[in-house]
């Protein structure tokens, strides 16, 4: 027997309601990390100075696997039968990452980084707790993504750590 639709799970007509939500959940996280990638991007550019190197270099290497999140997130708001947005629709909020007045101002985008990726964290554990019992394709897809945030996250604090010891931060 020939279906238009699976019957089973996240893609059945029962869950439609529950699939629009997770869209939406998606959507957002989808321009978290593109917002991610314009910060980094600009971040891996401006910084000034001996110091800079390390985080320009480790910034770049970011934008990267920023942008291959938010190819994953379009991909499964594709597959949850969304639609991925258009740039139209974007609305900017990362203000602790817009390029600091002086570019040899380190530790203003060190703490930036970190409050990003707090921010993404916060949003994944939301989707993850969300997709409990819902879809489960969807959360171990979240959690993976949760790990590298959680990662780049620990990497930055430890490079606070380093201007705080010397009293710079
Ligand atoms: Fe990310
Ligand atoms: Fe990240």
């Amino acid at each position: 027997m020939a279906t238009t639709t699976p019957s089973q799970g996240i893609l059945s007509e029962e869950r439609s309601e529950e699939r629009d939500q997770l869209i939406e959940l998606l959507q957002q996280a989808y321009w978290m990390e593109l917002e991610t990638v314009m910060s980094y991007l600009a971040n891996s550019i401006n910084p000034d100075g001996v110091r800079a190197q390390e985080i320009r270099e480790s910034l770049a290497q970011d934008v990267q696997e920023e942008l291959g999140h938010a190819q994953q997130f379009g991909a499964r708001i594709k597959e949850l039968y969304g639609v991925v947005p258009g740039s139209l629709a974007f609305t900017a909020s990362q203000d602790s990452l817009q390029p600091p007045t002086q570019q040899t101002d380190i530790v203003h985008v060190i703490k930036g980084v970190i409050e990003a990726e707090s921010g993404a964290i916060d949003h994944y554990n939301k989707v993850i707790e969300f997709c409990d019992d819902v879809d489960l394709v969807t959360q171990d897809m979240v959690i993976a993504i949760l790990r590298d945030e959680e990662g780049h996250r620990r990497l930055f604090e430890g490079y606070l750590r380093e201007y705080q010891a010397e009293g710079l931060a």
